[in-house]
């Protein structure tokens, strides 16, 4: 009874300093991935070179006939702020034309839609040709007709909640980035602001059920997807491409954990800055991070953006995160789908067939037998379970 204790008090610690580590690494990660966006979003290369929205220098719009330099000298007032109309502190209120508003306009309808169209296109047609090339995983020792109970009825609905909100937000959202340019030509300016007006309200309140659903499924699994030392041998092994038999994983495998972090993390970020382009000209965060970022990595971004420069990196982060999450749901959709044989049961029944649990969590199994029959020694050549494991 005192080893077992004692057993246990090692594996709390080893949980709560890999815990520790794990946010402090994530944190550093999520912070580079807002660098590299933002880094992104103001690069040169992204300038409009051609097109009719192209910026001709010199030439007003309506061709005036005043001479070059006075014609500059209305431009420069127009973009930074007419003499005199500066009231208080608000630098920006004799600014006619906010140039970063045609650089946010260039971006999201530029490279971001692009590069957007290419991933998800480009993960449809990883998914095709690996279910080509590899067909569906089938469970070897053939289906046994026992089953195992792997999900409750509370986790199911908390991951039904969520993965049906975000479809929702998926469809709806990427109308508002795609749209104009695929359904207007197809369905008419009429249907297409119909379905545009309601995809707003859908998107407006649906993401309160997405929240909630996040919220429920990080409670309920965050403990089950704190790395051990099996997510290594997992990832070596590719999760049974190489080394022959699956290698074995508790309740979710190595790849179960990446897709689950990436959910929280994204999904988390997606909240906040969708709360943010909800509630326009009321948050600060991206300047607050800019600090933040400074003060960490000694980079010297703004820190004193203008409340519509906040909305516009809002805007651009909002999507590349929700894309991202697309791309990584497709690939989650595949495999507990048509990917792997006796997968999806674990989310309809909540049950499993007993040799798909041994194949793919086979430590799993074990603890379930234990907690079974906690007088009986554990299967599975194991010697015993380690608590932190
Ligand atoms: C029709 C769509 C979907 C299907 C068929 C599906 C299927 C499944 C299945 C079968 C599992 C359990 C796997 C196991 O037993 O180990 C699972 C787990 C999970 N699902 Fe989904 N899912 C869908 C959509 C989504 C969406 C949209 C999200 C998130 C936005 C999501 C997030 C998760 C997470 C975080 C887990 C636990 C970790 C993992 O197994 O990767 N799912 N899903």
């Amino acid at each position: 009874m005192k080893a077992m204790h004692s057993r246990n008090s090692v594996g709390y610690k080893f949980q709560t300093r890999s815990f520790a580590q794990l946010v402090l690494g994530l944190f550093v990660a999520v912070s580079i991935l807002i660098t590299g966006a933002l880094s992104l979003q103001t690069s040169p290369a992204y300038a409009q070179t051609s097109g009719p929205d192209k910026p001709v220098a010199g030439a007003t719009p309506g061709g005036t006939n005043a001479s070059s330099a006075a014609q500059a000298e209305i431009w420069r007032q127009i973009r930074q702020g007419i003499s005199g109309t500066v009231v208080g502190q608000d630098k920006s209120s004799g600014m006619l034309v906010q140039s970063d508003g045609q650089n946010w306009r260039l971006t999201r309808n530029g490279p971001l839609a692009k590069y957007s169209a290419w991933s998800i296109l480009g993960m449809l047609l990883v998914l095709a040709v690996f279910f080509g090339v590899r067909g569906r995983i089938k469970v070897s020792k053939g289906l046994s007709g026992k089953t195992i109970k792997r999900f409750s009825a509370v986790e199911r609905a908390g991951h039904w909640l969520l993965a049906s909100s975000f479809i929702l937000l998926a469809l709806t959202g990427l109308n508002l980035l795609f749209g104009r340019k695929l359904l207007i030509p197809v369905i008419g300016h009429d249907a297409f602001s119909t379905i545009t007006i309601f995809g707003k309200f859908i998107h407006n309140y649906v993401a309160f059920a997405f929240m909630l659903g996040l919220l429920m499924v990080t409670v309920m699994w965050i403990v089950h997807n704190i790395p051990n030392r099996h997510d290594i041998g997992w990832l070596l092994r590719g999760g049974g491409i190489f080394g022959g038999a699956h290698p074995p994983a508790r309740k979710f495998n190595a790849g179960q954990k990446i897709i689950f972090w990436i959910v929280v993390i994204c999904g988390i970020s997606i909240s906040l800055s969708g709360w943010a382009l909800m509630n326009p000209f009321t948050t600060t965060m991206f300047s607050d991070t800019f600090a933040m970022l400074n003060g960490m990595f000694g980079t010297s971004y703004a820190t004193d953006l203008a409340p519509v420069q906040e909305q516009q990196y809002q805007s651009l982060w909002h999507t590349i995160m929700a894309v991202f999450m697309i791309v990584v749901i497709f690939a989650h959709i595949y495999i507990g789908s048509i990917g792997m044989e006796g997968a999806l049961d674990a989310m309809t029944s909540g049950e499993v067939d007993k040799n798909w649990a041994s194949e793919h969590h086979s430590l799993w199994v074990d603890e379930m037998k234990a907690e079974a029959n906690p007088s009986k020694p554990k299967s599975g050549g194991r010697k015993g379970l380690q608590p932190a494991e």
